[in-house]
């Protein structure tokens, strides 16, 4: 694999805010941009980017803004709107001297990979979207009313909304008790994380086989320096999103696009996931969908899980459009 495989990072300047940015693979290649989601960081595309590499790609993967080595915009939830994320993107597209990329996204960073597709298909050559499929816009009611109608208070989204109750339940955890028990649930059902106390600090929480203690060591370093406000900036500015995204209401995807998720994922167990994924509702939406792959046996961080897999997955469908 030579000196391909070999992962350097640098920082780059977008849109006034300072992206670190991890990459790997042959300069001039065409370009795959890997969106992580939370909490994450660009870390989670260490299986991929090699082999991305080896395959002839160029792998870019960013700590998105308020992650990590990034720089978080400092004004508030009210820019880490889709628009001002996709905004960030395509500058950042831009600065890599990219006409159209492949872009991959998890968690997240397939919601924001979506609104890229969205709002900026030319830019964009195929997508593969991980574990979250498109969510339609709902004119009708917001997207944290509608989850909260479903399944309460506590439902993670809803917790995450109000500033300070749920960065304090963190901080009285502790960034790696808190990290294991994201990266250890594998409850096919909502996600609740109570503000008023989700576990105790005395909590032992087993990591799963493929994550390893020196990968916790790196998360937890980088979520001990940042906090996770940032990742939370994303969920509070749910609202704003929505209100900004009026126009686009009932538009398709024109992007080719791949879609996989793993059938213990709580996104694919979420009310009414499964049907709107496998009965027509998502290919509605995105025209250009390929067959959606669910994968057994598997939980939400698909990418870090079953890394040959997906690598293969992603590899196997963008080199239809190069
Ligand atoms: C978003 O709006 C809902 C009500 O529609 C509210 O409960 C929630 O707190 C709001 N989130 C933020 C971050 O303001």
């Amino acid at each position: 694999m030579a000196s391909d495989g070999v992962i350097t990072h640098r920082s780059v300047e977008v849109n006034g805010v300072r992206l670190h940015v991890a990459e790997a693979g042959p300069a001039g290649a065409p370009v795959v941009l890997l969106l992580h989601g939370f909490p994450e960081l660009w870390y989670t595309w260490r299986h991929q980017m090699p082999a991305l590499a080896a395959a002839g790609y160029r792998a870019v993967a960013p700590d998105m803004p308020g992650y990590g080595d990034s720089e978080a915009p400092s004004a508030g939830p009210d820019q880490y709107t889709a628009l001002h994320i996709v905004g960030d993107l395509v500058a950042l597209i831009d600065s890599l001297g990219q006409e159209r990329v492949f872009v991959v996204g998890h968690d997240w960073g397939a919601i924001i990979a979506w609104s890229l597709c969205l709002f900026r298909p030319d830019r964009v050559k195929a997508l593969v979207a991980l574990s979250v499929p498109f969510i339609p816009r709902s004119p009708a009611v917001k997207p944290v009313d509608a989850v909260r109608a479903l399944y309460g208070d506590d439902f993670y989204i809803c917790s995450f909304q109000e500033p300070g109750a749920i960065e304090a339940e963190f901080k009285r955890l502790g960034t790696e008790l808190v990290l294991r028990k994201f990266f250890a649930d594998r409850t096919p059902g909502p996600l609740f994380i109570q503000k008023s106390g989700w576990g105790s600090p005395d909590d032992e929480v087993p990591l799963p086989s493929w994550i390893t203690e020196e990968d916790l060591k790196y998360y937890t370093t980088q979520f001990d320096k940042s906090g996770f406000t940032g990742g939370f900036n994303y969920y509070r500015a749910l609202n704003k999103t929505w209100e900004l995204t009026s126009p686009w209401t009932g538009a398709e995807i024109m992007v080719p696009t791949k879609f996989t998720v793993g059938n213990l994922d709580l996104t694919y167990n979420i009310a009414g996931a499964k049907v709107f994924i496998n009965k027509g509702g998502l290919k509605k939406f995105v025209p250009l969908l390929d067959d959606v792959v669910i994968m057994k046996d598997v939980g939400h961080f698909i990418n870090e899980e079953k890394p040959e897999e997906i690598s293969a997955l992603i590899i196997g469908f963008i080199k239809k459009f190069n």
